[in-house]
């Protein structure tokens, strides 16, 4: 593969990519679809063993790495729930661990309760590491998935206008998708979140100084009714300390039918990183803008078996 920038190397953030890199991960798309429906395997990532190392509850983005790593060839050590299955529960530190499988594996697929444990791990080992997600800090792969699916629709990823809403401070997805967005043109984001739930002013300030539009709005009535798509977000229960404090904002904004025919186009698509817990009715699940479960889901296995192919083929 000429021109493989990423080969080696790790990816902790979304700013770890440039925009001609995101486009490198897309062009691989198609291949990896195809691979997928002829029920194929490749043989791209032979020979090596790469450790999937999740510190934290995953459906979605464990069986996708996890199936990806399969799909291209690769074996895998596969962790879940891995502070209370490993030497972490003898008190082993972070970077033993790490260190640990990194020995074994090619390259480690890390999901961590605080922010900063893959970048922080990327720094111990030389293999490459992937986030696939850190606390409330960033999940930079759900990002490149969401983009894809973006940019699928619209063809472009610039010029657009979104309303992301739900749990900005703790939401890592959505702390990914607007880097991502900052390095392009001509976009402008609605924020629509509870009061204590805002983006926190340190990523608002510098996300806005990156060209991001970026507009905060606290009732629905104040939703354009031209945004390309709708990014709904579940609030993140496990970040609070106090449970009432959760209860009081957890479903503040419903997805539903009434709320798309008041406010979105018939262009606009509504996606969410999943899992949801009560955010987006089920009522919307038929309609053809519904992309979360249709369109998100599966691209996020073809966009992470390129990402991977380019990083350890
Ligand atoms: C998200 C996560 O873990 O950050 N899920 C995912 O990976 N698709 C979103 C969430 O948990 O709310």
């Amino acid at each position: 593969m000429a021109n493989n920038s990423l080969k080696g190397r790790s990816l902790t953030s979304l700013d770890d990519l440039s925009v001609s890199e995101i486009f490198q991960i897309f062009k691989l798309v198609p291949k990896m679809r195809k691979l997928v429906a002829n029920r194929k395997f490749a043989k791209t990532l032979e020979g090596q063993i790469i450790a999937l190392l999740f510190f934290e509850p995953s459906s979605r983005t464990f069986s996708s790495f996890a199936t990806a790593l399969k799909r291209l060839g690769a074996q895998t050590i596969e962790y879940q729930s891995l502070l209370t299955t490993s030497s972490a529960v003898k008190g082993e530190t972070f970077s033993d661990t790490i260190r640990t499988f990194a020995t074994y594996a090619n390259g480690l697929i890390i999901r961590f309760n605080e922010a900063g444990g893959p970048k922080k791990a990327s720094e111990i080992t030389k293999i490459p590491v992937i986030s696939a997600g850190d606390g409330a800090g960033e999940h930079p792969t759900q990002a490149l998935l969401d983009f894809y699916t973006i940019w699928e629709k619209f063809g472009k990823l610039d010029g657009l206008t979104g309303l992301i809403a739900g749990d900005l401070l703790y939401g890592r997805t959505v702390h990914s998708l607007l880097r991502g967005f900052s390095k392009f043109k001509n976009n402008t984001m609605y924020l629509l979140s509870p009061k204590s739930l805002r983006l926190n002013t340190k990523d608002l300030k510098g996300l806005k100084e990156r060209g991001l539009n970026l507009v905060e709005i606290f009732s629905e009535k104040d939703i354009p009714k031209n945004c390309h798509f709708w990014y709904w977000t579940r609030v993140q229960k496990e970040r609070f300390s106090n449970l009432s404090e959760y209860k009081k904002v957890k479903t503040k904004f419903i997805l539903d039918k009434k709320l798309a025919d008041m406010y979105a186009s018939r262009n606009t698509i509504f996606m969410h990183p999943l899992p949801r817990v009560g955010e987006i009715s089920e009522d919307l699940d038929s309609d053809p803008r519904a992309y979360y479960l249709h369109k998100q889901m599966p691209n996020g296995l073809y966009v992470r078996m390129s990402l991977l192919s380019l990083i350890f083929g």
